[in-house]
């Protein structure tokens, strides 16, 4: 469990909180979204890769990590906070819980995609220092281009 810098918690999400992560996914992405099924089997895997940050007992962001075997980073499948909790500090804590998840797990770097004219993400991106080093033409649906980005997570340096 995390205190973060504003008044919520970042830990591993419950079954409890599937119908507040998929209403939030919904409500975060016009397309693209993961299903609620999806996020049913990221929440009863053994390795716990969804968290949330919850806050007055309910779920204001979550953070999904994908991590394929004998891989050497771990990948932030998906990523929201709730629009009324912006710049509250929420989606740099559920990142840096995602990079200590990641080493954890043996990773030692995160990579991420975010939609190439989605501004707050890149900005929280290349705040916590994620590099851009590609792309993926027509990633999305609407045939739009992710930026893809990666931070290297020394054992040094990440927040506890
Ligand atoms: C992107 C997102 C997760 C950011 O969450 P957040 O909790 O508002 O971000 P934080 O408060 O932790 O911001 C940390 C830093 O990131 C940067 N940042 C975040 N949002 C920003 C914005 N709208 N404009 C400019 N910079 C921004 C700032 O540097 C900020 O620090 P500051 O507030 O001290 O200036 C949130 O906007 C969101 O859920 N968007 C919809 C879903 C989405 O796009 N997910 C990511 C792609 S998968």
């Amino acid at each position: 469990m995390t205190q973060g810098a504003a008044e919520f918690l970042v830990r591993s999400a419950e079954i409890s909180d599937l119908d507040a992560i998929f209403a939030l996914e919904c409500a975060s992405f016009e397309g693209d979204r993961l299903s609620w099924r999806a996020l049913r089997r990221f929440l009863k895997a053994s390795h716990r890769p969804l968290l949330v940050a919850r806050s007055g007992g309910r779920v204001i962001g979550y953070v999904v990590i994908s991590l394929t075997p004998h891989a050497r980073s771990a990948r932030v499948y998906s990523l929201a906070v709730e629009a009324s909790q912006a710049r509250r500090g929420v989606g740099r804590e559920l990142l840096h819980a995602a990079e200590r998840y990641a080493r954890a797990h043996g990773r030692d770097a995160l990579r991420l995609e975010a939609r190439y004219d989605n501004a707050p993400a890149i900005a929280l991106y290349e705040r916590l220092g994620y590099r851009n080093f590609g792309r993926y033409p027509g990633y999305y649906a609407d045939g739009a281009e992710a930026l893809r980005f990666e931070k290297a997570l020394a054992d040094k340096g990440l927040r506890k």
